[in-house]
């Protein structure tokens, strides 16, 4: 039975379906309704099979459907992609009443959405999230963006995506790297408050170790129930987002320190949160049996938790550099006895350095 989580405030609410099977042509109508012409966006590493059943798929829906493929990768979350997919929309003639669809990972989700956000004012799209990144994170929450030569995302928009539809079968083909990235916000949901799903990850290594659909409904499921509370919470980014974030200062100045090659997102999130929770050990927010707790876990899905080759030399301009510094005191996400994460400039930039020693 497909999973179905609803995410949003009023107008903008869409729904988030999860199952093996959930890429049909009864799924997709949902999200597409009257529409006429379709463009799904893909790009160059998705595996052609997948391409060929969302066409078939596709087909029988007798609307004119039209595929553009990227380069897979960071770079394609550029300027000139994005205005190439507009320049292809407009040649094709869309109007208001078609539609894009995400067929692909996150760089694909957050380009395609901003083309949708933008085009013509703003047209529907549909995300298909092929990994587990983008299943458990960028395809829910509405934020869309490209890359500019000074920094990932600075150019984006919320828009919100009309349906989202989740299918464990894509999570098979995944890279070990790939899968393990998606691995670490999974475990950050467990960390930020759902007590469910860390629970059932301590439980169920092993299963989600062998990529088992039940095992991966779950964490995909619990993930997207933690995220949907909190962006339909905080649209807009104005408070309670903040604690998605937990690991994401130092995730991000490992992933600019090693200049985004060798370690995915994902990856450097994972010891950014072990970073962040030694802080909360120092800071006395958290016990030391729960810093263990954290670091087990993480270890027992075969994630890298050891940090030592990022010291606070290496990272301190990127993190001072990190979106959440105001007024010169960098904010963190800390988490406190209870599993509950916050947000925080109070704390003793000792501490800081101490991590990171
Ligand atoms: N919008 C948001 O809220 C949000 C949140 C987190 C991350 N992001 C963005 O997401 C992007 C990273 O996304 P990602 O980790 O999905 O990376 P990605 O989109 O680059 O995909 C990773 C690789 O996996 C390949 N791939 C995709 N599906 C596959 C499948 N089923 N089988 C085999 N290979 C497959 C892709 O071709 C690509 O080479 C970044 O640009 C990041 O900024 C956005």
């Amino acid at each position: 039975m497909a999973k179905i989580i609803a995410v949003g405030k009023s107008l903008s609410k869409y729904n988030v379906v999860i199952s093996k099977n959930a890429i049909t042509q009864k799924n997709l109508m949902a999200g597409l309704k009257a529409k006429n012409k379709i463009l799904v966006i893909t790009d160059s590493g998705i595996p052609k099979s997948f391409i060929n059943d969302l066409k078939n798929i596709l087909k029988k829906s007798k609307k004119k459907v039209y595929f553009y493929e990227i380069k897979e990768g960071e770079k394609s979350k550029s300027f000139s992609t994005y205005s190439k997919i507009l320049s292809k929309l407009a040649d094709l003639k869309f109007d208001r009443s078609d539609a894009l669809i995400a067929f692909g990972g996150g760089v694909v989700g957050d380009i395609t959405g901003f083309c949708a956000a933008t085009f013509l004012r703003g047209i529907d799209f549909i995300q298909i999230p092929t990994t587990l990144l983008s299943q458990v994170d960028s395809s829910v929450g509405g934020k869309t963006a490209i890359n500019i030569d000074q920094g990932k995302n600075l150019v984006g928009a919320f828009y919100n995506p009309r349906l989202v539809l989740i299918s464990t079968k894509y999570i098979e083909t995944l890279s070990d790297d790939e899968y393990k990235s998606g691995l670490g916000e999974v475990a950050k949901y467990a960390f930020i408050g759902n007590k469910k799903l860390y629970k059932y990850m301590q439980e169920n290594s092993d299963l989600i170790k062998l990529k088992k659909p039940q095992a991966l409904e779950t964490i995909i499921e619990e993930s997207i129930k933690s995220k949907a509370k909190i962006v339909t919470a905080d649209e807009k980014e104005k408070g309670l987002r903040a604690i998605l974030n937990f690991g994401h200062t130092f995730g991000h100045a490992i992933e600019a320190y090693k200049k985004y090659k060798g370690i995915t997102h994902g990856a450097a999130v994972t010891l950014g949160m072990v970073i962040a929770a030694k802080i909360s050990l120092y800071e006395g927010h958290i016990k030391s049996h729960q810093l263990d707790d954290m670091v087990n876990l993480l270890e027992s899905l075969k994630l890298k938790t050891d940090h030592s080759n990022y010291s606070y030399e290496n990272l301190k301009n990127y993190i001072l550099n990190d979106k959440k510094v105001s007024r010169g005191k960098l904010n963190l996400v800390l988490i406190n006895e209870k599993g509950i994460a916050f947000k925080t400039d109070k704390y003793n930039p000792k501490n800081l350095k101490k991590a990171l020693s």
